[in-house]
């Protein structure tokens, strides 16, 4: 896997939402485009500070909205984010600590398989809150 698109299989069906997801998204392809080479940390490390910085403002928009439209398993919800935001800020602070580039990829991966996953099955999940169908 290598690149993903954003399709309506991952639509929670809040507009803002889905935009967020797409730039997330767009920020995992462009790690992965970049690649892990001893040449580029530099960039890797840009990139993931962007993503990093960009999880926290969707998370916060997201959980506010969870909040406001009485969504009842917010808390679990909540403890999901907290576990992704601390897996990108250890792969930020690796690249950022060490001269050594590690051979992240596959975390990198996870990451994205993990993002992918909590979109279509655990934001999905407040989809009805807003109006929108239950999830499938
Ligand atoms: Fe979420």
């Amino acid at each position: 896997m290598d690149h993903v698109a954003w399709d309506e299989t991952m639509s929670v069906g809040v507009a803002i939402l889905d935009d967020d997801h797409k730039k997330l998204l767009d920020m995992f392809n462009g790690l992965l485009r970049t690649g892990i080479t001893a040449g580029n940390r530099d960039d890797l490390c840009a990139l993931l500070g962007s993503l990093r910085a960009y999880t926290t403002v969707h998370f916060a928009r997201e959980e506010e909205w969870m909040e406001s439209h009485g969504f009842p398993e917010l808390p679990a919800h909540k403890a999901a984010h907290r576990y992704f935001v601390e897996e990108v800020e250890k792969l930020h602070r690796d690249f950022e600590g060490s001269n050594t580039t590690m051979l992240r990829v596959d975390l990198i991966l996870l990451l994205k398989e993990w993002f992918i996953e909590h979109i279509q099955h655990v934001d999905a999940q407040y989809r009805p809150y807003g109006g929108g169908t239950a999830p499938h």
